[in-house]
């Protein structure tokens, strides 16, 4: 990457250590000690995702699912939600983990497959809420840090499959995509 890929920095790595930190003590008095089962949606959640389990108290397992829209043109396309390997939410204390909430269709989607899996209990935690952005009614049970409508990369992050890796969540600046 260039060194002028980002604009600025939104989320230094420290801000985000100690939000992560805050974000799994609420997690744990939500939970009250019972086991978690942290599902992580992929490729976005891995980052935060790995430093959230390693904040929690409660007894927890990881799983990991993906979400891709099939459509183009002016609708948006049908969700498919599909589990990464052998995944059991029936009767479990499911946490849904995604980097960032924009829209709120793809979490919606998510939702909706998760709870036909029969949890016993299903909340879901955010890093990232771009609430102006909404345009379907989901809400999370846990957000990090309410952000501003502008293209971030970053902390799991990417635009085009690059960026995930940065330690921080920065603005891409517009040179990069061309707006
Ligand atoms: P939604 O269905 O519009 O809420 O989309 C959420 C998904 O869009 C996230 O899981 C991200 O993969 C992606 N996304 C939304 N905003 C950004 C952004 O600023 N940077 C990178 N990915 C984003
Ligand atoms: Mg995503």
């Amino acid at each position: 990457m260039n060194a002028d890929d980002i604009d600025r920095v939104l989320l230094d790595a420290d801000s985000l250590r100690h939000r992560v930190a805050d974000l799994a003590a609420e997690i744990d008095r939500s939970f009250a000690g019972e086991e978690i089962l942290a599902v992580g949606v992929l490729n976005g959640a891995f980052v935060f995702l790995a430093d959230l389990v390693r904040a929690l108290a409660s007894p927890v397992q990881v799983a990991f699912l993906r979400a891709a829209s099939y459509g183009g043109g002016t609708r948006p396309g049908e969700l498919s939600v599909e589990a990464v390997g052998e995944v059991d939410l029936e009767g479990k204390n499911v946490l849904i983990v995604e980097d960032i909430l924009d829209t709120g269709r793809s979490l919606l989607g998510i939702r909706a497959a998760i709870e036909a899996a029969r949890p016993k209990r299903l909340e879901i935690v955010v890093l990232l809420d771009k609430a102006e952005r909404r345009e379907v009614n989901v809400a999370a049970d846990h957000i990090g840090f309410a952000v501003p409508d502008e293209f971030l990369v970053g902390y799991g992050l990417d635009y085009a499959g690059r960026y995930r890796n940065l330690p921080y969540v920065g603005v891409l600046s517009r040179t990069v995509y061309g707006g």
